[in-house]
């Protein structure tokens, strides 16, 4: 039995690779290497000891989708990450991302249809929230009009999952609604590796630490919020990751109670950009040189999860804290970056 990780060098993909292959699974790759590196194979195999299979395939040639297939016959169950997540490239070029994000997931769904049963879990986020009206959000809060083409490829692809496991018997699905994934694998040997200047927080912070970055910028401190700074939940890769092979096992065993389920995954927790800051000097015992800048289009001013459904039904909880995963982040930029 095989279990195939699209978008496996990736981040969230490298790190669910090596939780599946500690949970005695294996695994084959499929990565176009557009947002990382085949050297990330080395960091799985120094952790479990063991190399997936990998296979550097553009899921946009539907002919390479389907000769894949033809090759593994054994592929009982498909973790999809591969996709494109800057929201701001999105907006510049959303075709790039509803060629690549919604194009190779029909390719993917279409051969998966053929398969006596198929076992998919679906990278999704809680961009598909947008402004949640109530904190934590749970499942059933409304999908809000995308503030972003990326954001909008993720309310899509629920959508077409959905729409084809409803004429497909065989076809078994868990969306993962992702909240803000950070951190590390203990070890140092993978992490997140963001090509330019990195949007996302927790890795500039980090790049500001290590000195490649002079200063952060921070996003506004006039939100309606307990300092001000925009709230989120962040959630430590690992964990992340661990929630994945949780819900990849729960179909394969059947215990799915439809077959599409949506989960939050998230800490439950909401932590303002101020308390991440304060976080990395905790655990650095380092002062981050950051500045108040003006808020950035598109931001929602909080989004935290309600994760009682995945605690319950899942079989799932976040067992790691903010300083635990910023320390993670805090040990592997150090390393990347030959400082430790
Ligand atoms: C977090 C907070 C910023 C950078 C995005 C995607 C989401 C998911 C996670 C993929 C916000 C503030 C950030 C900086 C700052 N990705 N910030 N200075 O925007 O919540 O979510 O990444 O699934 O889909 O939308 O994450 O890390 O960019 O921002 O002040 O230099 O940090 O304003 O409040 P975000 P983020």
């Amino acid at each position: 039995m095989k279990i195939l990780v699209t978008g496996g060098l990736g981040f969230i993909g490298s790190h669910t690779v090596v939780e599946l292959q500690n949970d005695g699974f294996e695994v084959v790759i499929i990565d176009d290497c557009s947002n990382s590196s085949e050297k990330v194979l080395e960091g799985i195999t120094s952790i479990t000891g063991k190399t997936p299979i990998f296979e550097k395939i553009d899921l946009k040639e539907k002919d390479d989708v389907a000769d894949f297939f033809k090759r593994y016959h054994d592929i009982t169950g498909v973790i999809h990450f591969a996709a494109s997540k800057a929201v701001g490239e999105s907006v510049e070029n959303p075709l790039l991302y509803y060629e690549n994000n919604i194009g190779t997931l029909v390719y993917m769904l279409k051969e998966l249809s053929k398969k006596e049963r198929s076992n998919f879990i679906f990278s999704s986020s809680c961009t598909v929230y947008g402004q949640a009206d109530e904190m934590p959000i749970t499942e059933s809060a409304p999908v809000k009009v995308a503030e972003s083409p990326y954001g909008n490829t993720k309310q899509m692809g629920e959508e077409i999952i959905a729409d084809t496991c409803k004429v497909t018997q065989g076809l078994n699905a868990i969306a993962l609604r992702y909240f803000n994934p950070m951190g590390a694998h203990p070890s140092a040997e993978i992490g997140e590796l963001p090509l330019g200047v990195p949007q996302n927080l927790v890795p500039f912070i980090t790049q500001t630490g290590v000195g490649l970055r002079d200063e952060l910028s921070v996003y506004g401190n006039d939100y309606p919020t307990k300092d001000g700074t925009a709230v989120r939940d962040y959630i430590y890769v690992v964990d992340l990751a661990k929630a994945h092979v949780i819900a990849l096992k729960r179909l394969m065993e059947g215990k799915n109670q439809s077959n599409y389920e949506v989960f939050n995954v998230g800490t439950g927790t909401g932590s303002s950009v101020l308390e991440v800051i304060q976080s990395f000097e905790r655990v650095s015992g380092k002062k981050l040189n950051y500045k108040i800048v003006d808020r950035r289009p598109g931001d929602v001013i909080s989004a935290y999860a309600d994760t009682a459904k995945a605690n319950e039904e899942l079989g799932w909880k976040s067992e790691y804290t903010l300083d635990q995963a910023m320390k993670s982040a805090w040990v592997w930029e150090q390393k990347v970056r030959n400082k430790s």
